[in-house]
């Protein structure tokens, strides 16, 4: 069968134009439409339609609704980086492949948003999808659409700032930031396939028990009563005692930046690695918000990174992928071993229906969970 027709009405949300901060575009900028099923005498012969089941939220589809992405769609376009679906019509060319009612993954890289070329405007903030045949990949069998919607972008970042770039080891110790986030929560994970040492940082106690629960060795709360970043380098040096080339740990995974980046110096031992993964706590750097001296530039000081012996590491994921593609294939093929293995099962936060786009966005950004949250587009 190479269609299902079962249903032809369906919704999408759609971003008209960005706006001055993800909360401003919410407010202005994004509608949730009737959206027609793809018309498919418009399609290439490689393409697939997707009945998309579940959507991540994921930062940076907030962060692209403001234009503060490094690459990104033109308006008028539909958010949803990562999604997972059904197989719904599969192009001649790709009928090999791909038969309708198969269970998928799309790559966020190749389709969506963040992709090149004709796919863009089809984000999983919808009811359906178009991506090329090359840009799915088949849900593992043990796994729902949810944690589909959560596993490249997730992993794939994780694996490349812990094992490219970090090069954690075995028996090494890694200070995980924003480990409660969609990328912070991979790392953990991934961090300890690799056998390392986890040290796992937010601001909520609460959320730190979950994270513990999913494998962080220590949780360490940074919040302090009115707000601010509390010292905590004595902590983690109480931890990490033993190590070699004295108290510290051996790598940070910082996916927070501002003031926990300025206290992580204190926390790491002779050369060890920095990794400059995100900039959750000060998430404006773009057009020309980050502009030196401006709040949200990060800036570290060089004596301690001189005195420490220190590696920092810049970290995208996107770009490299772009810049270098032949990385791509040996984290892919890491991390799908894992999957085969049963080792890695990502995480999945709460499930929003469509209708609840705004909600579920707003929840992601003041990071009221664990994780991702998700869109259930069609029910
Ligand atoms: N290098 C790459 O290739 C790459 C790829 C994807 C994402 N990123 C970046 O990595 C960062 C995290 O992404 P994500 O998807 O994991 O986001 P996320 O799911 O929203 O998680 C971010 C975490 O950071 C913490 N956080 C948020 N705001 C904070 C604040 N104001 N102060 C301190 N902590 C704060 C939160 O933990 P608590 O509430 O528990 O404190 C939250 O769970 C973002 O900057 C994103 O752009 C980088």
């Amino acid at each position: 069968m190479a269609e299902n027709t079962a249903s032809s009405a369906g919704r999408h949300v759609v971003v008209s134009q960005f706006g001055e901060t993800p909360m401003d575009a919410l407010a202005h900028h994004l509608s949730l439409e009737p959206q027609a099923r793809p018309d498919r005498s418009t399609l290439a012969a490689d393409d697939v339609i997707i009945n998309v089941r579940s959507a991540a939220v994921g930062w940076v589809d907030l962060l692209m609704s403001s234009g503060q992405y490094q690459h990104m769609a033109s308006p008028p376009y539909t958010p949803g980086l990562e999604y997972s679906g059904e197989v719904a019509w599969v192009g001649q060319a790709a009928r090999e492949q791909w038969t309708v009612g198969d269970r998928v993954m799309a790559d966020g890289l190749l389709t969506g948003p963040r992709s090149h070329g004709r796919h863009r405007q089809y984000g999983g903030f919808a009811s359906w999808a178009v991506a090329p045949a090359k840009a799915l990949h088949r849900l593992p069998e043990a796994w729902t659409y949810d944690q589909g919607a959560n596993f490249f972008g997730n992993y794939e970042t994780a694996w490349h700032c812990l094992v490219a770039r970090g090069q954690l080891q075995a028996g090494e110790t890694v200070l995980i930031h924003g480990a409660s986030g969609s990328t912070g929560l991979a790392a953990v994970h991934v961090a300890k396939i690799l056998g390392a040492t986890v040290i796992a940082t937010g601001r909520s106690p609460a959320k730190l028990a979950e994270v513990k629960a999913a494998g962080a060795d220590h949780v360490i709360a940074t919040a302090a009563p009115d707000g601010s970043v509390a010292r905590f380098r004595d902590e983690v040096r109480a931890l990490t005692q033993d190590g070699a080339g004295g108290p510290g740990v051996d790598v940070v995974y910082d996916g927070v930046g501002g003031a926990i980046s300025l206290e992580s110096l204190r926390c790491v031992r002779f050369g060890a690695r920095f990794l400059l993964v995100g900039w959750a706590s000060t998430p404006f750097v773009a057009r020309g918000k980050g502009a030196r001296g401006a709040p949200n530039a990060n800036q570290l000081p060089t004596n301690l990174m001189m005195m420490k012996g220190l590696d920092v590491l810049g970290c995208p994921t996107a770009i490299t992928t772009r810049m270098q593609p032949s990385v791509r294939k040996q984290r892919l093929g890491q991390l799908l071993q894992w999957v085969k293995e049963g080792r890695l099962r990502p995480h999945s936060g709460p499930a929003y229906p469509l209708d609840a786009y705004a909600e579920a966005m707003r929840a992601k950004w003041t990071s009221r969970f664990v994780g991702g949250c998700v869109l259930h587009p069609n029910g």
